[in-house]
């Protein structure tokens, strides 16, 4: 029988790769989009790319009821992809209020909510595995964006945590620690090319990284050891540095 894949966040750029190489594995896929004009094209473009039918949902994160409810009248996938993120509304401050709340309802409050509502099914189905996209910029709060950082940095820590809770009940989870992906979320920044990723080689590491049962990945790997330095800058100077 094939195996379930539900994205969050289905139109994402890097869950395009992950969801072609499922297709390939013949799962059965279901994907979310904030809304249904996104749903249809993200939908009908798979189609065109992969010959394949996938079903599709409307889930705004940004609708806390809804993500509550969400899993209430579902049956749990086999794996749970997140892949959903927001940098907010890049031309407003990123700690003005709204756009603060956004930021972090989006990236943990929505997917720590999600992720609730799944654990105790997970644990009585004894299988399966959760993948969330998380980001090198959990790993220290920059000046230029810090509340994204945080967020970020919230959901690998709960990652953490419910990795410890399932993984006596067979369940994987892996925490995505992404490095720069050239993609919509950050097409306004200008970016260095050698340090920019595509998103079709991030989504094929990350289904790799599932299927080897890995726990937390720096994509491109290059990342580990460029996060590994920034760690060790100590605050003193890096209270000084505007990035
Ligand atoms: N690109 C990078 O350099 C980079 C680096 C580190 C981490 N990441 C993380 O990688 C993940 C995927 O991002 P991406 O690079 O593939 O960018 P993307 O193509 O913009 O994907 C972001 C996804 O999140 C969805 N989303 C945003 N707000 C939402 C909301 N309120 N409700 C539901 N869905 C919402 C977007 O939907 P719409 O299509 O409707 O906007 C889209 O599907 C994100 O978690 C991001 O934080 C990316």
């Amino acid at each position: 029988m094939s195996k379930s894949l539900l994205v969050i966040g289905g139109s994402s750029e890097i869950a395009h790769s992950f969801i072609k190489m499922a297709a390939l594995k013949d799962y059965n896929i279901t994907i979310t989009c904030r809304n249904e004009e996104t749903l249809n094209k993200t939908c009908s473009d798979f189609y065109k790319d992969c010959g394949r039918i996938i079903n599709g949902v409307v889930l705004d994160l940004t609708d806390s009821e809804k993500v509550a409810t969400f899993f209430d009248d579902r049956e749990i996938p086999d794996v749970l992809f997140i892949a959903a993120g927001t940098l907010g509304d890049v031309n407003v401050c990123h700690y003005e209020l709204k756009n603060q709340l956004e930021i972090i309802n989006v990236n943990y409050t929505a997917i720590a909510t999600l992720l609730a509502s799944v654990t105790d099914k997970y644990k009585a189905k004894g299988d399966g595995h959760i993948v969330v996209i998380s980001s090198v910029a959990g790993d220290r709060g920059y000046y230029s964006n810090y509340v994204y950082c945080s967020a970020k940095a919230a959901i690998s820590t709960y990652l953490s945590g419910l990795r410890a809770v399932l993984y006596p009940h067979g369940v994987n989870v892996l925490d995505i620690k992404c490095g720069l992906v050239e993609t919509k979320l950050n097409a306004h920044r200008k970016k260095p090319k050698l340090l920019t990723a595509s998103p079709d080689y991030v989504g094929m590491q990350i289904f790799a990284s599932m299927q080897k049962r890995h726990t937390i990945v720096y994509t491109p790997l290059i990342w580990y050891f460029i996060m590994g330095f920034v760690k060790m800058i100590p605050e003193f100077i890096f209270k000084k540095l505007k990035f």
